[in-house]
């Protein structure tokens, strides 16, 4: 199976990003706009996975900025977080899409195993290089990603887990399925149990733990502010 592979010498996002345009690890960057790579705080305590990037995002080349990015905006808010702080990224970095309505609209397309697996380099020394205290996995595909094709959002949600990484995580639902929920007083409901599940995961990074360290490679000293916004 092809798979990515991110430059040895790319030791920067920056650097990783610009090798990352460039990818034809798998075949999604056919039909995809550009690469959309992860964004935010490079020393962030808080890391945000979600799937892959969605429409909006395909053209404007940044995670989460359609509908699913401003739900999670808001939520982040209610939950004490600011997004300039979290580092926002996708396990799978381009636009997977079928065409409906005679071509003329894009729909999401749910990536396969072979696509997680081919990008997942990316993500790999993209959490090597941020070294967040506090994964968070944006429903199923960013969980099974993680935690493996048995982990579940439903038995996972609301515990802190131990990531394969050796940090601390948390699963939640995608911010997606809150906004397919058709009911409001059923939306509302669950938009208030995502916002307890990221307000968890931020008291969790605003918790230093020496345990945290990716096994990966050498720590590094955490440069500048780094942790999740007090609530204080
Ligand atoms: N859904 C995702 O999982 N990621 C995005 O960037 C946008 C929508």
């Amino acid at each position: 199976m092809p798979t990515a592979r991110p430059p040895e010498d790319a030791t920067t996002l920056d650097a990783l990003r610009r090798a990352a345009a460039s990818c034809t690890g798998c075949d999604l960057y056919k039909r995809a706009t550009q690469t959309v790579f992860g964004e935010g705080n490079p020393h962030a305590s808080l890391m945000l996975l979600g799937e892959q990037p969605g429409h909006e995002e395909d053209l404007a080349g940044r995670p989460f900025v359609g509908p699913a990015g401003r739900l999670l905006d808001k939520a982040l808010v209610q939950a004490g977080l600011d997004r300039r702080q979290v580092y926002v990224t996708n396990i799978v970095k381009h636009f997977k899409w079928k065409a409906k309505e005679g071509g003329k609209r894009r729909i999401h397309e749910k990536p396969g195993r072979n696509e997680v697996e081919a990008c997942r380099p990316w993500f790999d020394k993209e959490f090597w290089l941020v070294q967040p205290e506090v994964l968070v996995c944006l429903g199923a595909t960013a969980a099974a990603a993680v935690f493996g094709p048995a982990a579940r959002v439903g038995t996972s949600r609301g515990r802190e887990l131990s990531s394969p990484q050796g940090v601390r995580a948390f699963v939640t639902v995608h911010p997606s399925a809150i906004l397919r929920i058709p009911k409001d007083a059923e939306r509302a409901a669950e938009m208030r149990r995502f916002v307890a599940d990221l307000r968890r995961a931020a008291l969790a990074a605003r918790r230093p733990s020496r345990a945290t360290r990716v096994s990966r490679g050498p720590a590094t000293p955490r440069r500048g502010p780094s942790r999740a916004p007090s609530r204080d």
